[in-house]
C-alpha cells in the first residue's frame, strides 16, 4: 500500500467512532466471493509476517500438535511454551506418553492448572497405543471418539496436521467474528446456542480451503494478539476492513472474583540418608496427597492445610494470591516445626516427609510449587516467581 493511501486509512479509521459500531445481532457479514478472498489474503499474509515463533509451530507431528492445543487450553501461551519443551523431551512420542505412569504426567503438568486435561490425554495416549497401533486418527470426526478431544481440539489438530477443511472456534475466535459481523455478545439469549451457530457457519465460510492449518491459526492469532477483549489494536489489524466493530464490542458482564483466605504448613526437617546415622542429610518436606475421591485435583501432592484453630499468630512465612478460576484465594503460609506436626489435622489422604530432590518430580499442585520455588527449596520455573493474572489449578 502507498504511504499516501496508508495515511488516508488510518485517519478514517481513526475518524471512526471506536466502540460498539453497529452491533445488530441481525447483521449479516458481507460473504461475497471476493470480500472472502481479499480477508483470507490478508489475514494469511499477516500471519506469515507477525506470528509468534512458538515450539510446536516447528512440528508437523500430529502428536506434538495434539499436545499443543491441550496445553493451550485455559493457559496463557508464556506459561504452556515453557512446560511444553519439558514435556516433549520427557513424553516425545505418543507410545512414550502411553507407557508413563498417571503420576508422571501429572507431574509434568504441574503448574498448567486443569490437570483434568492431562488425565484424559493420558488416557486417550493409551488407547491409541492399545487399539489404534500407536497412530492418532487423521480425521476430525474420529479425534473426535478420543477422551479429551472435543470439537475444538479435533479441528485444529486435523486442520494443522492434516490440511482437514475444517474451522477452529475457540473463544478468540468467536471474539474476531463477532467483531467483524458486527454480532452483539453480550445478549446469549437461550444460553447463546443460535450465536454460537452463526458463529460456527461463519467460521466455516471464511476458512481459507487451500490453507486450512494456517487459516486457524492465523485468526486464533488475531485474536491472541490484535483482537484482544480489551483494547483491540484495530489500526494494526488486517482485516479491520472487513470489520464492522472496529473496538470493543458488547460482551456479558465478567463474574467478579471470591476471595477465600487459606492457611498451609510449611513443616521442613533434616534427616540423615536413610540406614545412616553419620554422613550427607537429605532434606524433606512434608506433604499430603490429595484422596482419590476428591473432585478437585485427585491424587495430587501439597502442603499440608491448616485449619483456623491450628494456625498459630506468628511464624508467618511468606503470604500470596492464588486465582483458581473465579476465586482468588489469600494464601498464608506458616511455618510448622517437625515436633509439632503430630498435632496438626490431616486434611488430606497421606502424608509424607518427601526428599526435596524428589519432590521437584512428583505431581505438586501449582500452588505447593509455587510456594516451594519462592521459599527457594525446589528450582523455581521462571513463571513461577511472577504473580499470574490467574495461574489454574483445576482438576
Ligand atoms: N491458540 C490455541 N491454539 C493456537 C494455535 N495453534 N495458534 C494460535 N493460537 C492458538
Amino acid at each position: 500500500m502507498r504511504h499516501g493511501q496508508q495515511l488516508r486509512q488510518t485517519f478514517t479509521l481513526l475518524l471512526r467512532p471506536v466502540a460498539c459500531r453497529n452491533l445488530d445481532p441481525m447483521a449479516k457479514f458481507d460473504d461475497d466471493p471476493a470480500t472472502i478472498a481479499a480477508l483470507r489474503d490478508r489475514l494469511l499474509a499477516w500471519y506469515a509476517r507477525h506470528r509468534r515463533d512458538l515450539p510446536w509451530r516447528q512440528s508437523t507431528d500430529p502428536y506434538a500438535i495434539w499436545v499443543s492445543e491441550i496445553m493451550l487450553q485455559q493457559t496463557r501461551v508464556a506459561v504452556v511454551v515453557e512446560r511444553y519443551r519439558t514435556f516433549m523431551d520427557r513424553f516425545p512420542t505418543l507410545v512414550a506418553l502411553a507407557l508413563a505412569g498417571e503420576q508422571d504426567v501429572l507431574a509434568l503438568w504441574s503448574g498448567l492448572g486443569y490437570y483434568r486435561r492431562a488425565r484424559m490425554l493420558h488416557k486417550a495416549a493409551q488407547f491409541v497405543a492399545a487399539h489404534l497401533g500407536g497412530n492418532l486418527p487423521a480425521r476430525a470426526e474420529e479425534l473426535r471418539a478420543l477422551p479429551g478431544i472435543g470439537a475444538y481440539t479435533a479441528a485444529a489438530v486435523a486442520s494443522i496436521a492434516h490440511g482437514q477443511r475444517v474451522a477452529v472456534v475457540d473463544g478468540n475466535v468467536e471474539r474476531v467474528l463477532c467483531r467483524i459481523a458486527g454480532w452483539d455478545a453480550g445478549s446469549r439469549k437461550g444460553g447463546g446456542a443460535a450465536l454460537r451457530r452463526k458463529i460456527e457457519t461463519l467460521a466455516g465460510k471464511l476458512l481459507d480451503p487451500a490453507h486450512p492449518g494456517d487459516f486457524n491459526q492465523a485468526i486464533m492469532e488475531l485474536g491472541a494478539t490484535l483482537c484482544t477483549p480489551r483494547n483491540p489494536q484495530c489500526l494494526v489489524c488486517p482485516i479491520s476492513a472487513n470489520c464492522k466493530t472496529r473496538g470493543e464490542h458488547k460482551t456479558p458482564r465478567r463474574v467478579p472474583m471470591m476471595s477465600r483466605a487459606v492457611s498451609y504448613a510449611l513443616s521442613v526437617r533434616t534427616s540423615p540418608k536413610p540406614g545412616k546415622t553419620k554422613g550427607p542429610s537429605t532434606r524433606e518436606v512434608l506433604l499430603e496427597q490429595r484422596p482419590a475421591h476428591f473432585t478437585v485435583m485427585p491424587g495430587m501432592w501439597e502442603l499440608p492445610t491448616l485449619t483456623r484453630a491450628e494456625v498459630p499468630a506468628n511464624d508467618l512465612r511468606m503470604t500470596l494470591r492464588h486465582a483458581i478460576m473465579q476465586v482468588s484465594y489469600y494464601v498464608r503460609i506458616r511455618t510448622v516445626f517437625e515436633d509439632d506436626v503430630e498435632g496438626m489435622t490431616v486434611t488430606g489422604g497421606e502424608r509424607r516427609w518427601v526428599p526435596l530432590r524428589e519432590a521437584a518430580n512428583i505431581a505438586l499442585t501449582g500452588l505447593t510449587r509455587k510456594v516451594l520455588a519462592r521459599a527457594h527449596l525446589l528450582p523455581a520455573l521462571p513463571l513461577d516467581l511472577i504473580a499470574p493474572p490467574a495461574s489454574q489449578d483445576i482438576a
